[in-house]
């Protein structure tokens, strides 16, 4: 191409409005919420990245095909056009629309484990860890050492380390129910996963003869990266990137609400047709009937439509280079991210810009409330927060102290971007000021949705 500006591969057709609103107003908004930036109301928010997950604008395309919809309750025509789009993408035998990523994970993890089980994946997602313990099992997370280092390159961070699967496999044997990749690695920075470690892993899983399943929310954004990085890829579309990737693979959760393009929905697909039937009767107890699993005839034909979009060349060029695009501004201000940046999301890395805090005052959260208070943004802690708390009661440190600021699919632009780059130097300019907060409320399970905190020192800036 003659000229190398990368351009949003869309025109605006709608548009919603979103609010200034002053500072005094944000402290008071963020007081009310017991400084969580859950609890806020969005209208409150100017710029909202608190996740990429079904917040992104559906095409004109998707809005037509809803009204196709066909609402029967069994055997719908919407059923067999979603059905077709999965299979097309996954080659899977069996294929269970659910309400959302999380249902796919109860009903699997519900069915296949028991107490003392073990499930390894590179890094679980909170809600997939959650429903892991629940059942009594534990989430063993495998990624390679890079993963763990912010400012180490490497082009394929989410890689599993498959010195430690093999060995984590040797010894514990038939307890490891189910080896897992979650491509992109949200919780290790939205860093993608090379084919190569793919093949490998599914080779030493089925090798112990543990089955090996994708958590695939972000497998377009995954594809994109091997066709841009990875040897033998870069003419190959990425459909048929994601195809071999999911050969590999004998089953998958998907949350439809990131890579599927929609505002709700996901699935759980496999080929073992035992472990199906029980899944299947475990959605009819939860979910809904196996060709609708808790949701409308419409929401299958948005999502049938989104999967096939999300693999579209040029939006993936778009997509990830508004990523990196954020990323090189934050590098010219010398703000401390996760490089190179990931597929959906932007990483602070909030112990090198706060290093005055102390993990358990939570300097990642704290970091998360000043871009809200300074700059109306909000964005989500993915750090001692979302991860410390213990299953036996303890807490301990997460591995790195997170903000992640994510990014609906095709909503914000570039000016969007560049204002927030703003914000964020500002707030670089302001980081020694910064303090920790407490929690004063908190819930036993996923403590980050629902806590309430107070600042330490009366207030989040001195
Ligand atoms: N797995 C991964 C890797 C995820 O990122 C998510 C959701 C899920 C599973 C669960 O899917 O929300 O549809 O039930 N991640 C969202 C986020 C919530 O903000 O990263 P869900």
């Amino acid at each position: 191409m003659q000229f190398k500006t990368i351009i949003e591969p869309f025109r605006v057709k709608t548009v919603e409005p979103i609010h200034h609103t002053t500072r005094e107003h944000r402290l008071q908004a963020i007081e009310k919420a017991g400084y969580n930036p859950f609890l806020l109301k969005a209208e409150d928010v100017l710029i909202d990245l608190l996740t990429d997950s079904g917040t992104g604008a559906m095409s004109s395309r998707q809005w037509a095909g809803m009204m196709l919809g066909d609402e029967s309750y069994a055997g719908a025509r919407s059923f067999y056009k979603f059905e077709a789009a999965v299979h097309k993408i996954t080659n899977f035998k069996h294929i269970m629309p659910t309400h959302q990523g999380r249902a796919a994970e109860r009903i699997l993890f519900g069915t296949l484990l028991k107490a003392g089980d073990i499930v390894i994946n590179n890094t679980h997602f909170d809600t997939t860890r959650a429903n892991i313990e629940i059942t009594g099992a534990i989430g063993l997370d495998l990624p390679i050492d890079e993963a763990h280092q912010p400012k180490t390159y490497h082009p394929f961070k989410g890689n599993m380390n498959l010195d430690k699967l093999e060995q984590a496999l040797n010894e514990h044997g038939a307890a490891v129910r189910m080896v897992m990749m979650t491509v992109t690695n949200n919780s290790g920075g939205g860093q993608p996963v090379s084919m190569a470690n793919i093949r490998a892993v599914s080779q030493i899983a089925h090798r112990h003869g543990v089955p090996f399943f994708i958590d695939a929310c972000r497998f377009a954004e995954n594809a994109w990266f091997i066709k841009m990085r990875e040897e033998g890829y870069a003419h190959k579309t990425p459909l048929e990137i994601a195809q071999e990737m999911f050969s590999y693979a004998d089953g998958a959760t998907m949350s439809a609400k990131k890579d599927g393009m929609a505002n709700i929905g996901g699935f759980l697909a496999m080929n073992d047709d035992d472990l199906a039937m029980q899944c299947k009767n475990m959605e009819i107890l939860g979910e809904g009937f196996p060709t609708y699993g808790g949701l409308a005839g419409y929401d299958l034909e948005a999502i049938a439509v989104g999967l096939e979009e999300a693999l579209n060349p040029d939006y993936l060029r778009y997509r990830i280079r508004s990523i990196e695009y954020l990323g090189e501004r934050m590098k010219q201000s010398g703000i401390p991210f996760i490089e190179p940046t990931g597929g959906h999301a932007v990483y602070i890395d909030a112990r090198a810009l706060l290093p005055h805090i102390p993990w358990n005052d939570y300097p990642a959260w704290a970091l998360s409330l000043a871009l809200y208070i300074e700059g109306g943004i909000r964005s989500v802690e993915i750090g001692s927060v979302m991860f410390g708390r213990q299953p036996d009661g303890s807490e301990k440190p997460a591995a790195m102290e997170l903000v992640r600021m994510a990014f609906p699919r095709r909503m914000y632009t570039q000016s969007h971007v560049d204002y927030l780059a703003e914000v964020l130097d500002y707030i670089k300019e302001i980081s020694p000021r910064i303090r920790g907060v407490r929690l004063v409320e908190e819930p036993p399970v996923l403590r980050h949705f629902t806590s309430r905190f107070a600042p330490v020192q009366g207030s989040i800036l001195i």
